[in-house]
């Protein structure tokens, strides 16, 4: 059982969201904090239709096993149309169930700068839905933060680094 459960929200290849998760985890193994990916790139991530989770396929029902274990969340987060990408918010609208009153942080990925508000409709959904509270700061990057594929803003790491100790601190979970 993982006490964080992180999910990759970008069904992208050559994701820049993958890279913020990876640091992510690397930060959560620094503070020996059990975790665990779920990346929806290795997910059969079927539609939601309103069926009972029972009648999904099996890689949908693990996830959702996971996400009900787990204490908490961090998620990442594509910007697609300045908003919450469709395949992360299908993988809520599944495994809301399973996040009740639990506490979450937020990594969102963007192409440009002016996106940021899009975080704001993450956290609505998660506390409208499920009664998730999401902690400050989030992490906010855009391609300006990258070069060749690699993260290269040193200022995103510290941040990163602030925002899982603020996800820890919410938990109660020590490092
Ligand atoms: C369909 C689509 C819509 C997008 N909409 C926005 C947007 O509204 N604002 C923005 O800043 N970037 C937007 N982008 C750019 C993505 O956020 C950017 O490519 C980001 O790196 C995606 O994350 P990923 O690399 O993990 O897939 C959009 C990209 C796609 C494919």
């Amino acid at each position: 059982m993982s006490d964080i459960v992180l999910i990759q929200g970008s069904l992208n290849p050559e994701s820049k969201t993958s890279l913020l998760i990876n640091e992510a985890s690397r930060e959560l193994t620094r503070r020996n904090i059990t975790h665990e990916i779920i990346d929806l790139r290795d997910l059969d991530n079927q539609f939601c239709d309103g069926r009972a989770l029972s009648e999904y396929n099996d890689d949908m029902q693990q996830a959702f096993a996971k996400m009900d274990k787990a204490q908490g969340y961090i998620w990442g987060m594509p910007v697609y149309c300045f908003s919450v990408s469709g395949p992360l918010k299908n993988f809520i609208d599944i495994t809301a169930g399973a996040m009740e009153n639990k506490s979450s942080a937020t990594i969102c990925n963007a192409g440009g700068n002016r996106s940021y508000m899009a975080l704001g409709d993450l956290s609505r959904i998660l506390a409208f839905e499920a009664r998730v509270v999401t902690v400050q700061p989030a992490v906010y990057t855009s391609y300006e933060d990258f070069t060749d594929g690699k993260l290269t803003n040193p200022a995103i790491g510290e941040r990163l680094a602030i925002m899982i100790d603020a996800l820890l601190k919410q938990l109660n979970l020590t490092s």
